[in-house]
Parts: structure tokens; sequence; C-alpha cells
């Protein structure tokens, strides 16, 4: 018996424009042909993306075997730098060896390293709000003197700026719109001399609320992606919270049939660092199983 069920895309998922051209780039390079090509750190916390460049001849290599001289990398090897970005003694060590470097980190990490060094150039102490061990943290306040780090507004409260300083204020492109709300009004509230930079990205915050309004609309929802992506796992929260029938899905092989069972309307949505190719696997494998 034909189940009939119909799938219903949230309004904003899958691959951001950031990781988008940084994926796109690699492959680009790869079918150029002209060499070695390698990628530094994580491009995506994606297998089926990795494993797809893997199977292309694509090498990895991690910031700290750059630092240690780890790598077979030589002098004309192309390295690609993935959208978060590196900090600037990693992309010192690279140019040292003589690659030839090609920087795929998105615009808004671009931007946001750009504003700290300006910001600083006028004569502003920096602090960045985000996550102090997530590389794009690191890559970003690497270009700064010497930026405060903190992970929320109880981390910046207790810490007790002296109002009597100029700040300038950054966040992490993915920092949660709500919370940078919250900080943003006791900065207003205390500070005299001081900038805030809007450095956040709308591409998780789009993610997050079409999920929150699809899940509510639905019988079951298939959230594609990593269990090693962050914001895959947030959106599956998410999900959770509001439709018990919600599972996280890495692969066709992860679903099953009572996953269906009394389903008419499945929701589905996907990570930052989720591919499209992915997602019509998924789809196509609800359709197989409807008959
Ligand atoms: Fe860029 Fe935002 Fe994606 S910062 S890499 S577009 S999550």
């Amino acid at each position: 018996m034909k189940l009939n069920i119909e799938i219903i895309r949230a309004e904003h998922m899958g691959f951001c424009f950031g990781v988008r051209e940084a994926v796109d780039e690699v492959h680009r390079y790869v079918d150029m042909n002209k060499g070695q090509i390698y990628v530094l750190g994580m491009l995506v916390h994606n297998e089926f993306v990795i494993e797809k460049l893997l199977k292309k001849g694509v090498i990895f290599v991690s910031e700290e075997e750059v630092l240690n001289e780890e790598t077979p990398l030589k002098k004309g090897d192309i390295v690609i730098i993935r959208a978060h970005g590196t900090t600037q003694s990693v992309q010192k060590k690279l140019l040292e060896i003589g690659v030839k470097l090609i920087d795929m980190a998105c615009i808004y990490v671009k931007s946001a390293r750009d504003q700290v060094v300006i910001w600083e150039q006028r004569g502003y102490k920096s602090v960045f709000i985000g996550d102090k061990d997530h590389p794009e943290v690191k890559g970003i306040t690497s270009y700064g003197m010497k930026p405060l780090i903190f992970s929320s507004l109880e981390e910046l409260v207790k810490a007790d700026l002296d109002i009597n300083e100029q700040w300038v204020f950054l966040f992490q492109t993915t920092y949660n719109k709500f919370i940078f709300q919250e900080i943003n009004e006791y900065i207003v509230n205390r500070f005299i001399n001081y900038k805030v930079v809007k450095t956040i990205c709308g591409a998780t915050h789009q993610r997050q609320t079409a999920i929150e309004k699809l899940s509510k609309q639905v019988d079951a929802v298939f959230i594609i992606g990593s269990e090693q992506s962050s914001n895959t796992k947030k959106l599956y929260q998410i999900s959770k919270k509001l439709n018990e029938k919600s599972y996280l899905i890495k692969n066709k092989e992860d679903i099953e049939k009572y996953m269906l069972e009394g389903v008419k309307t499945v929701g589905v949505s996907a990570g930052a660092s989720t591919p499209e190719d992915l997602i019509a696997i998924i789809e196509n494998k609800i359709k197989e199983l409807e008959d």
C-alpha cells in the first residue's frame, strides 16, 4: 500500500554560502588537475563531502601538523583554507614553505579579522564573544593584539571591564542572535566609549528559525547531517523539543520504516555543512519507502 507522504523542506537549510564557495573551490582546483591539492583543517563537518574529496585525491592537513612541520607540503603545492579561516601563525608557516595559498575564509570571517585590526589601530581594546576553542575564533582573534575572549554574558559581566577604556566588541559569526541582543543591551547600558561590530552571519539563525516553524507543522522531521556538526545537532535539538518524531539522519541507511509509520508529512532540514546531493538521496529514500 502506498503511503503518500508529502516532503516539506525548511525555508532555509543546507550549505551556507561560505561553505558552498569553499567546497566548490576545492572541486574546481582538483578538476583543473594542477597537482596535489591540500585542504587545511576540516573543510566541513560532513563525512559525505569529505569522502568524495578524499576519493578525488585531496589531502587534509591539520593546523597542528603545519605548525609542527609534520606535513608532506612543499613549495608550489596548493593549500586551500576552509571557510572558518585559520590563525596568522599557520598562514605564516604555510607561506614560509612556499605553498600557493587559497584563502577561502568566508567574507564574514574576513570582515571580522579586518575589523579587529581597524578598531585596535584606532586605540580600542578588543573583546571577542564566542567559543575560544573554535577554529574561527582562534583565527580571527589571532589578528588582534590581545583580544579578550568570553563565551557568555556571565563571563563578560564577571570580567568587570574598566568603563574608562575604549572597547570594541565582536562576535563569533554563528553566535546566537537572542543572546547577542542580551549582551548588546549590557554593553549599551554599561560602557561609554564602545563599538559593537555586527559580525554575526544570518545563516545559522535563519536555519534555526525555519526548523522551529516547520517542525510544528509536520508529522515527522528528518534533520540531515553529521553528528560532528554542531549546527546540525542544534537543529535536531530544536526540532526534537517541538516534534517527538524528529530524527538525525547521517545517511540513507539511518532511515527505518517505523520512522514513517502513520506519517503523512515529513519536514526536512539540513545543517550548513550538508550538501544538496545528500539531501536528495534521503528524499529519494523516503519516496522509495512510500511504496
Ligand atoms: Fe560564512 Fe556564515 Fe557560513 S560566516 S561560513 S556564511 S555560517
